[in-house]
């Protein structure tokens, strides 16, 4: 696409190139906006430039490198300079969680420091981290406060406004060029004009009315919007999860209670599949900081401590389910598919993977691990140390000899294997399948033993 007819007045920085800043400073590129990014992280921002992603996210790559090669999108390791070029500024940078479970903000207001000690001009500042809600306004309140403590003189000129991401790891292109709704918390019209010019192209693109998909909203609202959505996803998870504890126990299946839930409209389809529990950087410590900041608020939020604590049992009651089976573990080898905490990323942040496989070392067992993506990163963490911890080529290298197989992560390379095969090569036919993707019925004519999460 060409740049916007309109682009001349309008020049983006993107603070913060991780799973977010990246797909959004390269879709908002795509969509004909000047885009310069910024890391602090100088071997990444190198790294970036030179046309590599620093993770594997679905066509991020081919994108990137399109947008640096027709120069609309530029890197840079100096956040002062992108800040200077720039009259929108969307900080995208990492809100990790604290030991009691509230939100490290360290990071954004490093940003707004910035931002004060370089207000040229006009500046619209969009917060698309994660935040507790009153973080824009804090936020809005430092930059002003730094500015004048730097001497600038006049009054600063400019808007915070609030505009959360919903991309999904594994999908984040797909989402940000097909969103289900942009949601803009803004304090002045003028706020809430200029971020909606800047996603008009996107609309325009995809022939469907910019007003039907777009909220706007006060600025603490919009961040309620985007932790409740979280919020509200684990919590269906959660649900789902315990529902097929139940149907475990009375021999009913998940999978079909799953889609006849979801064939209610109200209910939705979605984010109903039961498993080994939901990981990820955004679910688990967003229900913790959710809950931290109702705490804060005086609102009692128990409803998302018991979310929590049902995520925090998955992974205990499969391993529980594998020993059952198994009677021993020590000694047995055991294979592991998927460690991502969820296909189409090579993330581990907070994997369900990680507390299996540090569970089954403790008890003894010799681990051989596969990931169409994630070895490498696992790798970081749990480095290979034979025969107690191996990395195989394949998921069937690494049945091969294995008394039980473990899926974890539902790729669909997973599907694609010669089950048959598999079994022949295995010491003893034990599938544990937390993911619910495999045919239990296919894989027991054909001689194997199959468990799965709440299913018969
Ligand atoms: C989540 C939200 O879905 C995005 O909308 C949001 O923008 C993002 O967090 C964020 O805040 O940045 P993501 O963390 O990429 O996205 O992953 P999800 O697709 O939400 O999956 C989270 C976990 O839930 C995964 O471990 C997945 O396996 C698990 N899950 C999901 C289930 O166990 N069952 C389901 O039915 C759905």
């Amino acid at each position: 696409m060409k740049a916007n007819a309109d682009a001349h007045d309008i020049a983006i920085g993107v603070i913060g190139l991780g799973h977010v800043g990246l797909p959004t400073a390269l879709g908002l590129a795509d969509l004909g906006w000047r885009v310069v990014g910024v890391d602090n992280d100088a071997a990444k921002a190198r790294l970036i430039a030179s046309g590599e992603p620093p993770f594997y996210e679905p066509g991020l790559g081919k994108l990137l490198r399109k947008r640096l090669d027709s120069g609309d999108f530029s890197v840079e390791s100096d956040a002062a300079s992108a800040v200077r070029q720039s009259n929108i500024i969307i900080v995208c940078v990492g809100t990790p969680q604290r030991e009691d479970g509230s939100a490290d903000l360290s990071y954004i207001e490093i940003a707004g420091k910035t931002i004060a000690a370089n207000l040229n001009g006009y500046k619209l500042v969009v917060e698309k981290s994660t935040t507790p809600v009153r973080t824009a306004e804090r936020l809005r309140d430092s930059i002003r406060r730094y500015s004048a403590a730097s001497g600038n003189g006049a009054a600063p000129d400019f808007d915070v406004a609030v505009n959360p991401e919903f991309l999904r790891e594994g999908a984040a292109l797909h989402d940000f060029f097909n969103p289900d709704r942009v949601v803009i918390g803004a304090a002045r019209p003028r706020a809430a004009k200029l971020l909606s010019r800047v996603y008009a192209p996107l609309f325009q693109r995809a022939g469907k009315p910019a007003a039907d998909f777009t909220l706007i909203t006060d600025i603490n609202t919009a961040e309620i919007i985007k932790h409740a959505s979280n919020a509200f996803l684990a919590t269906k998870v959660s649900f789902m999860n315990m529902v097929a504890d139940l149907c475990e126990a009375t021999d009913a299946d998940i999978t079909h209670v799953a889609r006849g839930l979801g064939l209610d409209h109200r209910i939705a389809p979605h984010f109903l599949q039961a498993g080994i529990g939901f990981g990820g950087y955004c679910l688990p410590k967003d229900i913790k900081a959710f809950e931290r900041v109702a705490d804060e608020h005086g609102v009692d939020f128990g409803l998302l401590k018991e979310v929590g604590r049902v995520n925090d049992g998955r992974v205990d009651r499969f391993i529980d389910t594998l020993s059952r089976a198994l009677w021993v573990v020590k000694g047995k080898t055991i294979a592991v598919w998927g460690l991502s905490f969820k296909p189409l990323t090579d993330d581990v942040r907070d994997s369900p993977s990680i507390g299996v496989v540090e569970r089954l070392l403790r008890d003894g067992a010799r681990l051989r691990l596969h990931d169409p993506q994630a070895m490498s990163e696992f790798a970081k963490r749990f480095p290979a140390d034979p025969p107690a911890l191996e990395y195989a080529d394949s998921p069937e290298a690494a049945a091969d000899g294995a008394d039980a197989a473990l899926l974890l992560t539902e790729w669909d390379d997973y599907l694609r294997m010669d089950m048959k095969a598999v079994r022949g090569a295995m010491s003893m036919p034990l599938i544990f399948d937390g993911r619910n993707l495999l045919h239990p019925d296919a894989l027991r004519a054909i001689g194997f033993e199959y468990y799965g999460i709440g299913r018969p």
